[in-house]
């Protein structure tokens, strides 16, 4: 019960180079320095093995656009289906791990395994992140990266979901409100004054 969650797109290959993707939404960073990430894998999953055998794996992020896919790979195998080709996903060579990243994918995190816990039904995969590559266009004029931009997908109790209206930025609860007009004493309509004046207008749109 504890959602909601991203559901990434996980990319994986053996030691032949041949590469799988599946979803996987037990994830989450573990660090900040050194960068880390885990995920959770059932070692039944086919993934697992190639996991096991390179120590490498991409995590890439998924989107509204990638609803279908994450989907799609979270319920079919690569033991019997070649889901890149399926989902007409196209790899991209990764720059540290032998690993393809998902192209389509707004952000691709590579991950080396540093250590594995074998927890019960999942064993999970701590691992250092090497390299963080994001997709250019989401990028404005002063390099803040603007992922709502990119509508991402979120995992909530058995169904997916695009993230929602802004609320704050960090640390906006504690921040004096910025642009906040000084007006005279006695100038200023009360809140119940100005709902009474504004009465059958038509209010602001949300
Ligand atoms: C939304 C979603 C989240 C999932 N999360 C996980 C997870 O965290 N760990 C895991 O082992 N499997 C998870 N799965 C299941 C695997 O993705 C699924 O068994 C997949 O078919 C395995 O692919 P493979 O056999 O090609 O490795 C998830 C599936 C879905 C649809």
């Amino acid at each position: 019960m504890l959602y909601p969650l991203p559901a990434v797109l996980v990319s994986v290959a053996d030691r032949d180079g041949k590469a799988n993707l599946f979803t996987v939404a037990w994830t989450g960073t573990v660090c900040s320095d050194p960068p880390m990430v885990s995920i959770s894998v059932r070692p039944e999953r086919y993934s697992y093995h190639m996991i096991e055998e390179t120590g490498e794996f991409v995590i890439n992020l998924t989107t509204e656009s990638l609803a279908h896919a994450t989907d799609y790979c979270g319920v079919r195998s690569g033991r019997d289906i070649d889901k890149w080709e399926k989902m007409k996903l196209t790899q991209v060579q990764g720059q540290y791990v032998q690993v393809p990243m998902v192209a389509e994918s707004p952000v691709n995190l590579e991950c080396r395994v540093t250590q594995k816990l074998e927890l019960g039904t999942h064993h999970m995969f701590l691992a250092k992140v090497l390299a963080v590559h994001v997709e250019e266009r989401y990028l404005d004029e002063s390099g803040r990266f603007h992922l709502a931009q990119a509508k991402p997908l979120v995992y909530s109790h058995g169904r997916y979901f695009t993230t929602g209206r802004e609320l704050g930025t960090f640390g906006f609860s504690v921040k004096k409100r910025e642009n906040k007009t000084k007006v005279r004493a006695g100038t200023a309509a009360s809140g119940a004054e100005r709902r009474k004046k504004n009465k059958g207008r038509p209010g602001r749109s949300k």
